[in-house]
């Protein structure tokens, strides 16, 4: 007997390997911790017949058809065709693995490629072509289809709604399938694509996670699946509408690749790939990012009721406590003075800036901030000059009454001539207001649906506006996070996390948030008290180191605040200033104490901020001390910066070493810190220490 033949992928914390086997497509052998195979039996040599099997060995293969003789979810499906492949080309690189597969009867080429990336995780992209003299019909093109081992345990993934974004779900294995499915045009609320699948004894630190999240804006599936064979099976795809995908001869179609994330470090290192992945998809102006700058955004501050001047004090007051981006929101053009009119006619208000924006462009700038623009590209209103002169121009079903949200249709993306009208309006603000940066909204689902190649129609827009000014950031907000996805990361900058800015509600959306996207371009904005999204009230403390976390912004009137108030913002503001290097810088690691404290630490590595936080009222009488097990491979100087959340007369006291802390650092062992773990007062509710970790050489 023969050694198996393999193909092999190394990540530093992962191993894909395939086998040849008598059949066209290699089968898999292993994708999960990093392994040497070393020379393996074949595996149709150690499987032995099973009862009630079809004869020949039908193992998993790396692209799965359905049809003979493999009876899980099938990669692709062709209207009125089956797919057979005949044979497989194989090419290997120190950085990828493509398969070419060809079933020349029917005249299919898949390629299916695996991409190693710097970040240390992986990429898998499938490209489908017809090779053949007729056209055909795409109903399904998978972008992975992927084993996960019989001892997974439970999967980790988020669903959500506005105002509730990223709630955690958690899941044992299915007997049968799992699915997560989104049917609303959009990503949803709930996070993109994706999910966690845990092995046995994983947490936070240790243990064997994957993580998956599809690079995709729209309707999208993932399933997990359960055979008799005894290990699941993974498939992730874009939902394609019925018959949208028609291939001519020559023509390809491009599955969004699928991110994956394979860790032994628990969720946190599979995280930190996941950070890697994105990261890497991410095209920043210049080519690298920038420090990110504090934004203030007028949405919560004015809503709907602003002017030149108006906006001009708001300015002021930003410029004063250190904004460095000033975004007007929502109400600036044509006719917009509530929701029920002019999304859709792009030009400035007369009403309301009867001199353009130009003017208050230049003011901005020459208060020392950038100037970004509110736009809702995708949609109108009925209400509008766009609608009037192009009713035909929506996603709809003909002869049929459509549902309106928030009185607006959604723009048929599909159509070039929406896309050209959009781009010019567009452009023509870019030119003569000359802007950095647009938060570019979208506040309803779709239906009916426009399918794939309305996503598609959405890229292409960004992709030619960034074309053309490549000095612009972008940032994709969705009625809050409704569009937060590795797909649209490609076009964009930022996202806009949740419109409940309330810091007791944002410390578990941004820990979601943060399982799929880095901190950097996490939209996190401190929001008048009480939050307007849930009625309650919390400290400015509180709610600006919770802000920290991510890109930093206020949303809200500093003229209102009172004069303590508004100094001790503009103190956090340069707080954040002086730490975002630290807090953008890399990693990313979070944890769970005892009595329902959650820590998160941010760096680089060697320096880290460390958040300790509060949310509820604690029961035990003693905060316990915090193992840290990323920081066991130095000493560390710690520092206690910010002790944010309210003092009341019966709220526990800090020791007198926890205070001096606050002036000096005190320097632990990296094992005590690892192990024992950093001594931390009792806080109240609403309540988070930020520590400064710096190691020591
Ligand atoms: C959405 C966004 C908000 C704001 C409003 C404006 O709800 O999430 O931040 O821009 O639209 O209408």
């Amino acid at each position: 007997m023969s050694d198996a033949e393999l193909l092999e992928l190394h990540g530093e914390e992962w191993s894909l390997v395939l086998e040849k086997s008598d059949r066209a497509v290699p089968v898999w052998r292993h994708l999960g911790a990093r392994v040497e195979p070393g020379n393996l039996p074949r595996l149709a040599d150690l499987r032995g017949p099973a009862t009630f099997s079809l004869e020949g060995d039908h193992a998993m293969d790396a692209l799965p058809v359905g049809g003979l003789g493999w009876f899980g979810p099938p990669a692709l499906a062709l209207r009125d065709a089956a797919v057979v492949f005949d044979c497989c080309e194989v090419e290997k690189t120190e950085a990828c693995l493509t398969l070419t597969c060809r079933d020349s009867l029917g005249g299919i080429e898949v390629r299916q490629q695996f991409r190693k990336l710097d970040g240390g995780g992986l990429e898998i992209a499938v490209r489908l072509t017809n090779r053949g003299v007729d056209s055909v019909t795409l109903d399904r093109c998978a972008s992975a289809v992927l084993p996960l081992a019989g001892n997974s345990r439970e999967i980790v993934s988020w669903r959500g709604r506005h105002n509730a974004e990223f709630v955690e779900c958690r899941e044992v294995m299915p007997e049968h399938a799992w699915v997560r499915e989104t049917r609303r045009g959009l990503p949803g609320h709930g996070g993109p694509c994706g999910a966690y699948v845990l092995g046995e004894d994983v947490g936070w630190h240790s243990g064997l996670a994957v993580a998956m999240q599809l690079a995709w804006s729209g309707d999208a599936k993932l399933t997990i699946e359960r055979d008799d064979e005894g290990f699941w099976v993974a498939m992730a795809e874009a939902m394609l509408a019925a018959g949208e995908i028609v291939l001519a001869p020559g023509e390809s179609f491009h599955a969004p690749p699928l991110l994956l994330a394979i860790s032994a470090q628990g969720r946190n290192g599979a995280m930190a790939q996941m950070h890697g992945a994105v990261r890497e998809r991410i095209d920043w102006p210049g080519g690298a990012m920038r420090p990110r700058p504090v934004h203030l955004n007028s949405w919560e501050a004015v809503y709907f009721s602003h002017d030149e001047a108006r906006i001009g004090e708001l300015a002021e007051a930003a410029a004063a406590i250190g904004i460095e981006r000033f975004v007007l929101d929502d109400g600036w053009f044509r006719g917009r003075n509530l929701d029920n009119a002019g999304l859709g006619d792009w030009t400035p208000d007369p009403a309301k800036y009867p001199n353009g924006l130009k003017p208050l462009a230049d003011k901005v700038r020459s208060l020392g901030m950038q100037f970004g623009l509110w736009f809702e590209p995708e949609m109108v209103n009925s209400d509008s000059e766009l609608y009037r002169a192009h009713p035909d121009w929506v996603l709809k079903l003909e002869c049929r009454d459509q549902p309106t949200a928030r009185n607006q249709l959604v723009l048929d993306m599909r159509l070039p001539a929406v896309r050209d009208y959009l781009y010019t309006m567009l452009d023509k603000v870019c030119a003569t207001v000359d802007i950095d940066y647009i938060k570019w909204d979208h506040n309803r689902d779709h239906a009916p649906g426009g399918g794939a190649a309305q996503v598609r129609g959405t890229y292409a827009l960004l992709e030619r506006l960034r074309a053309a000014h490549p000095g612009l950031e972008i940032e994709s907000c969705a009625g809050g996070g409704g569009r937060i996805d590795a797909g649209i990361a490609s076009y964009t900058h930022r996202f806009w996390t949740s419109d409940n800015i309330d810091a007791v509600a944002r410390v578990p959306m941004q820990r979601g948030f943060l399982a799929f996207m880095p901190p950097e371009v996490m939209g996190s904005h401190v929001g008048a008290s009480p939050s307007h999204a849930t009625g309650r009230a919390q400290s400015l403390d509180f709610r600006a180191a919770i802000a920290c976390q991510g890109h930093l912004g206020v949303e809200l009137d500093p003229a209102a605040m009172d004069e303590a108030e508004r100094s001790r913002l503009a103190e956090w503001i340069a707080f954040w200033k002086q730490w975002r290097a630290t807090i953008h810088g890399g990693c990313t690691v979070l944890g769970e104490a005892s009595d329902g404290i959650v820590w998160q630490a941010q760096g680089d590595g060697e320096d880290f901020l460390l958040w300790v936080i509060r949310r509820d009222h604690g029961e035990d009488r003693r905060a316990q001390p915090i193992p840290l097990p990323f920081a066991g491979a130095h000493d560390w100087e710690v520092q206690l910066l910010r002790h944010a959340g309210p003092r009341g007369v019966l709220t526990p006291r800090i020791g007198p070493a926890v205070a001096a802390m606050r002036g000096m650092a005190h320097r632990f062992t990296g094992s005590w810190l690892a192990g024992a773990g950093l001594p931390v007062p009792s806080i109240a509710a609403e309540s988070a220490l930020i520590y400064h970790l710096k190691a020591v050489s």
